[in-house]
Order: C-alpha cells, then structure tokens, then sequence
C-alpha cells in the first residue's frame, strides 16, 4: 500500500514537473539575466505539491482536460516567488533553499527581487493561458480565486504580518491569521481551483477550502518542526532559521509533543471533511494517503 503510494506520488510529481517545465518562460535577448535567475529558482526541484494538489482536485470531479495545467504552473511560480523574497537578507535571510544557494546567493539581491517579480508576473500570464482551452467564465472565477488567494488578503497578506511582527510576541489569533494566510492560502486555492475548474457544486468548492485551511495549518506546523529537528540536507534550506530570526512559532507556543497533537488533530479533521467530498475514489484515497504522508515528512 505505502510501496503504490510512494510510486504515485513520484509519477504525480514527475507529471507537475512536465506542466511547470513546459511553461518556463524565456528571455528575449536583453533580459537573459532576469529569465536565468527564474529559471534557477524554479527548476531547483521542491515538492510540487500545490500543482499536485490542483490536478489531484481536478481528478476527484472528473475533470481530464488541459485547462488545469496552466494553473498548475501559475501557482509554482507564484510559490517560488514567494520562497525567493521569503529568503532574501531583509526578510527571513537565508542561503540556502531547494538544494542550492538562495537566488541572492548565487547572484545578487537586486536579481532575486527581479526575480520573485517576475515569477509573479509570469504566474499571471500563465494563467491566462487557460482561456485557450478552457470554459471562459470558469477561467474567470479561477483567476479570481488565484489573485484572491495570493495576494493581500491571502499568502501574502499573512506573509507580511509575519514578517512586520518578528521579534514581537504575536497573540494566537495573530499566529492563526498568519498561518492560514502565508501557508494556508496558496494550498486552500491549489485545492479549490482544481475542483472549481473540473465544475465541483459551489458547496463542495467551500468544504474544500476548509480542507485546504486544516492541512496548511499542519504543513506549516510541521515546516516548524523540521526548522528544529529536521536535516538541513534532506529539506533542503537551513535548519534553525526561526530561532535566528527571532521568530515565534506554534512549535514555540505548545511545545513539540502539543505542536505534533495539533498536526494529527488538523489532519485528521482534513480527512474527514476529505469523505464527504468529489467522486472518484482512487482519487480520494491517493488524497488520503497524501495527507498522512504530510504529516510523517522529512522534507
Ligand atoms: C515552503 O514550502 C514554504 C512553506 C509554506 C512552509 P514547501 O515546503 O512546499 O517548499 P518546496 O516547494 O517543497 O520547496
Ligand atoms: C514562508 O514561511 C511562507 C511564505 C509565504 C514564503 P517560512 O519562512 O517558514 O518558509 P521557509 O521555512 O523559509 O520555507
Ligand atoms: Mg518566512
Ligand atoms: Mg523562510
Ligand atoms: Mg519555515
């Protein structure tokens, strides 16, 4: 069972590789330099799990067409955005990310803030890529939903709270809000475009947000987790990078044993609500199994 699971995970992140690789944009001559540090940063490898996550959700409703690949790609390069500027000196400074020197690293920082610029651009004119193939107001409500998602009230709206309040001592409903928000919302929306383009019932898309909501919350938790117990070579950034940044935590809030309870708690919550949702089955059992596996990762 875990060997087949295993193997389909590997065969679902190979398929997101493919979709991301063939929309990588090129340079056209003068701006080599900004297109190469994209490139960089997003062929570095990472987990793929946001453009897994939406076909995942596509296939849960039958969905089988090309619409969803654009968006699959749209959101990686929106994720790897976020992950440049999250690395540079004046946020959370690190070196090291996805195996390799940070953006700022292995160029200079004026090329990494180009850089996440222009993925952020690139993750939009992908998406519109969509309308080619796809049912013209149903890409429009996705589009809606991407932009909602990753901007000021989503990802990146938690991403500066956290960022304007390290070193602070942040109440719980500021840590939710900013756990929902910088991580919570990139894995809600990659869930909810793949139903909403396969043309998931309005109510389902809603439950499935809150599927989305309990598993950002344990990925995040358990991203803590591996800031302090991980292996810096296995998940591929630096270890201790909270603490260096003075940063508070649900790892520092409830300790490691509460922080681990809350994962189970989040998930288990994620797997039930994941029961009452979508019809295929072999699609919500691969779902299922990729929940528990997201809770034991090393990476
Ligand atoms: C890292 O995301 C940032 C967080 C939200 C914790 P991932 O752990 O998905 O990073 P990659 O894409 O695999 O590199
Ligand atoms: C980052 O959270 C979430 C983003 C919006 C980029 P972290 O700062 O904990 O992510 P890592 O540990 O650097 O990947
Ligand atoms: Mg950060
Ligand atoms: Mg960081
Ligand atoms: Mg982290």
């Amino acid at each position: 069972m875990r060997e087949s699971f295993d193997c389909l995970l590997a065969e679902r992140t190979k398929e997101a590789e493919t979709v991301i690789g063939d929309y990588i944009p090129s340079g056209d001559g003068y701006n080599e330099l900004l297109t190469e540090a994209m490139k960089y940063s997003l062929v570095a490898g990472g987990k793929r799990l946001r453009p897994v996550f939406i076909m995942s959700f596509f296939r849960l409703y039958g969905g089988n067409d090309d619409t969803v690949k654009p968006f699959m790609a749209a959101m990686e390069m929106l994720h790897t955005y976020s992950l440049v500027h999250d690395d540079l000196p004046a946020i959370d400074n690190d070196d090291y990310r996805r195996g390799r020197e940070t953006v700022h690293k292995r160029y200079n920082e004026a090329v990494a803030i180009l850089a996440g610029d222009g993925l952020l651009h690139a993750a939009y004119d992908t998406a519109i890529k969509a309308f080619s193939s796809g049912d013209a107001d149903i890409i429009v409500r996705a589009l809606t939903l991407f932009s909602n998602k990753t901007g000021i009230y989503g990802m990146l709206g938690g991403q500066s709270v956290d960022v304007f309040s390290t070193g602070n001592e942040v109440d719980k409903d500021t840590m939710e809000y900013i756990y929902k928000k910088k991580t919570g919302a990139l894995i809600e929306g990659s869930m909810m475009l793949g139903a909403l383009l396969a043309g998931a019932p309005k109510e389902d898309v809603s439950t499935i947000e809150k599927i989305g909501y309990n598993i950002g919350m344990a990925f995040q938790i358990r991203d803590d987790i591996l800031d302090v117990y991980g292996d810096s070579d296995t998940i591929g950034k630096p270890v201790n990078s909270d603490e260096k940044n003075n940063k508070k935590t649900y790892l520092s809030l409830l300790g490691r044993e509460k922080a681990e309870q809350y994962i189970d708690e989040l998930t288990g919550e994620a797997k039930k609500l994941l029961l009452t949702v979508g019809n295929d089955r072999e699609e919500r059992e691969f779902l299922l199994n990729l929940f528990d596996y997201m809770v034991i990762r090393n990476k």
